[in-house]
């Protein structure tokens, strides 16, 4: 059974779910996946386009209500998936950007062609208002090219790395391969996720991920990427 970090189910507040359709879409194939936890992490851009959270809360009602209604046994928690601006810090020491269940962790992305100077501050200015900064989908930025550079965010500002669950899956270009292969055999991953979006080829490839970790990593690794870990951070977790 497994915890899933990022994920944009809840409809109508980004380019994840357009309607309930598609949220009910995407939880089926989380049951399918064999998820039972999901961190709902719709976009947020602070300082550029306010986040609507009467609409997000509401829905994640309506959804948590339907899955009472169907007897699905999926929790949800609220989160975000923070682009870091200038803004970000002050919203989120302000309380604006919600962390991952309520807790002092924070899902935070960045442009592919942001700087590794831009992801570096950024770890550092989240490190320092006392959160635990866990960079989304840290293969796809194009500054990092060597794992050393990764281990940097975790040993200096106490990172978590999180690496999308169809990266796992995809072949890459020879280097590209070859820095995520490093990222896991340097064990610096600490959570698989699908950042599912109600989208052609944004599917949940929980399941299929865990098979190819344990093929490719062991079975312990496997378990910890896929849910051990996230229940670590869930059992922070503050009901919202
Ligand atoms: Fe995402």
């Amino acid at each position: 059974m497994f915890v899933d970090i990022h994920h944009h189910l809840i409809y109508g507040i980004d380019d994840g779910a357009q309607s309930f359709a598609g949220t009910e879409k995407m939880i089926r194939q989380a049951v399918e996946n064999q998820v039972h936890a999901i961190i709902t992490t719709p976009h947020i851009t602070p300082g550029h386009a306010p986040f609507p959270m009467e609409d997000y809360l509401k829905h994640l009602q309506e959804t948590r209500e339907y899955l009472d209604r169907e007897n699905i046994d999926l929790t949800l928690y609220t989160g975000s998936e923070a682009l870091y601006t200038p803004s970000t810090p002050y919203q989120l020491s302000e309380g604006k950007v919600p962390t991952l269940a309520g807790t002092r962790y924070v899902l935070i992305e960045f442009s592919p062609d942001d700087t590794y100077k831009y992801l570096t501050d950024a770890a550092g200015a989240v490190e320092s208002l006392g959160y635990v900064p866990v960079f989304a989908h840290v293969e796809r930025y194009e500054c990092l090219k060597k794992a050393d550079q990764v281990r940097r965010f975790k040993e200096d500002y106490g990172a978590l790395i999180q690496v999308n669950a169809a990266t796992v899956l995809r072949k890459h270009s020879f280097f590209h391969q070859r820095f995520i292969n490093h990222l896991f055999e340097d064990e610096l991953v600490d959570f698989i996720s699908t950042d599912c979006h109600d989208l052609p080829g944004r599917d949940n490839h929980m399941a299929e991920a865990f098979d190819q970790l344990t093929v490719l990593y062991g079975i312990d690794m496997a378990h910890a990427l896929t849910h051990g870990n996230a229940e670590m951070l869930l059992s922070e977790a503050v009901k919202q």
